[in-house]
């Protein structure tokens, strides 16, 4: 079954720029829905667990720590093909090559502080929703 929706957090540093509302008009702009969405802060423990796929990766370090400085938005987003059409508005991992118009290429500073995240496949979007949301918060 095709999901239809994504999951995505504004980092730290699209909060702490003060970048949440022009990033969340170019999310709606683009057609996706916002399901359910929420100002939080992950603790160590959440960002390890969250990030653990890169947890041997020599960044891992800098990126909890990034993660954990200060305050997100995480979001749900529903569209259709919501996985893909995100990644393509977000932009490349690294700002220096994401596309023009791009979130990344906009707010973006670095690699390691990149402005925002979305899910790399459907069923990484249903446990990333689920990490930071529960059910009935999802409609
Ligand atoms: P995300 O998961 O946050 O949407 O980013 P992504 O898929 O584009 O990139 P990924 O490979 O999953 O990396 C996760 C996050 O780790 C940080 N990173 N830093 N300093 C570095 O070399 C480096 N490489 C990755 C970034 O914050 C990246 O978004
Ligand atoms: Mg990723």
């Amino acid at each position: 079954m095709v999901t239809n929706r994504t999951f995505t957090m504004l980092k730290p540093d699209s909060v702490e720029q003060g970048y949440t509302g022009a990033i969340l008009e170019k999310i709606n702009a683009a057609g996706f829905r916002i399901v359910a969405m929420k100002k939080t802060q992950m603790t160590v423990a959440d960002a390890e667990e969250f990030y653990a796929v890169h947890n041997e990766r020599p960044f891992f370090g800098e990126l909890v720590e990034f993660m954990t400085r200060g305050p997100i938005v995480a979001a749900i987003l529903e569209k259709e093909n919501a996985v893909e059409d995100f990644r393509v508005l977000i932009g490349a991992t690294n700002p220096a090559d994401a596309a023009e118009g791009t979130i990344r290429k906009l707010y973006a500073t670095s690699m390691g502080e990149n402005a925002i995240h979305g899910s790399d496949s459907d069923e990484n979007a249903a446990i990333e929703g689920a990490f930071h949301f529960s059910g009935r918060e999802m409609f």
